[in-house]
């Protein structure tokens, strides 16, 4: 579903401004210890952040998208079974070696062009898998008392600019906490968190609530939470000693809600497509997307998909 940025930002008073102005985000945190149980037998003995869209793992394309955003900090919340994703950031010298003898330059282009720099990733292991407001909380020390931003690999977002970007420019202006919003058919609320509209300004909304995956016939709105936020320090007190909530699981939503009166919060209709990497349909529609709109390959696939459409 394609959204367009619509309207004007909050005013603000020159205070406001230049206060928000330190607004910068340098840190990012990558939650990849989920289990991954959606993709088995792929995710088997290979973590489903490798799962790759065309040729990319989904966790490299949300460091992209990241670093396109100007974080300079990338913390990972590992699990058991995630060390594919450690080697992944990391140089890989026998490769290189082989690669350079057999004179194959853009093989290492694409294995070392887009690594982050030594000392700016950092892995941290979260012991059980008690949910999303949990893994959040394990990254508190590496955090420190700044805002960050989450992103969650399973959601890849078609967008220019990048979605997190688009969310960067816009926490300049509001700080508090920001998601990223999409529409969603009222059928599928309850696989999201879904946020209870106060004003709506357009592009920007601000919530007065949140529900984490609400039944259908309560949820306060169908305007979704996807996997992308910018979240003040403070959650991390509110994640400290945190109920289960739906699911059984710490959920990041009850955190956030728990904050609204203290801590505005903001949802961005950003500019882009999402698609649900964590949902195999969602998967192979991303895959054929992104193949399309790869120079390289674009014909041949276009030409398969027309060969394909039709013998339906
Ligand atoms: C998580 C969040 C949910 C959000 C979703 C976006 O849910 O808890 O609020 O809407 O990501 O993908 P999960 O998909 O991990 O169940």
């Amino acid at each position: 579903m394609a959204q367009s940025r619509r309207s004007p930002r909050p005013a603000h008073t020159l205070f406001e401004q230049q206060f928000h102005m330190s607004n910068s985000v340098r840190k990012a945190v990558f939650p990849v210890g989920g289990l991954g149980t959606r993709f088995l037998p792929a995710t088997k003995s290979m973590p489903k952040e490798m799962l790759p869209v065309v040729d990319k793992p989904l966790v490299q394309h949300a460091v992209e998208e990241a670093r396109a955003a100007g974080i300079e900090e990338f913390i990972f919340v590992t699990g058991r079974g995630k060390t594919a994703i450690e080697d992944h950031f990391d140089r890989s010298f026998e490769l290189h070696d082989l690669l350079e003898a057999r004179g194959k330059n853009d093989a290492i282009k694409a294995i070392s062009e887009w690594l982050p720099s030594a000392g700016s990733v950092a892995y941290t292991r979260q012991q059980e898998p008690l949910g999303l407001g949990h893994a959040v909380w394990c990254a508190r020390n590496l955090v420190g008392d700044e805002p960050f931003a989450v992103v969650l690999a399973d959601d890849l977002v078609m967008a220019d600019p990048p979605c997190l970007s688009q969310m960067v420019d816009t926490y300049r202006e509001t700080g508090g906490n920001l998601v990223a919003v999409m529409e969603v058919p009222a059928e599928h609320v309850s696989r999201y968190g879904v946020l209870d509209v106060a004003s709506d300004m357009g592009s920007l909304v601000e919530a007065k609530g949140l529900v984490e995956k609400p039944l259908v016939e309560s949820a306060p709105s169908n305007l979704a939470i996807i996997g992308r936020y910018i979240l003040s320090p403070r959650i991390f007190g509110r994640l400290e000693n945190a109920k289960k909530g739906a699911g059984g699981e710490i959920q990041l939503t009850d955190a956030l809600a728990a904050m609204l009166g203290s801590t505005p919060f903001y949802g961005l209709r950003y500019d882009g497509v999402r698609y649900d990497c964590g949902d195999k349909v969602g998967f192979l529609h991303a895959n054929v997307v992104f193949a399309l709109s790869r120079p390289d390959m674009s014909d041949e696939v276009r030409e398969i998909i027309r060969n394909i459409a039709e013998t339906l």
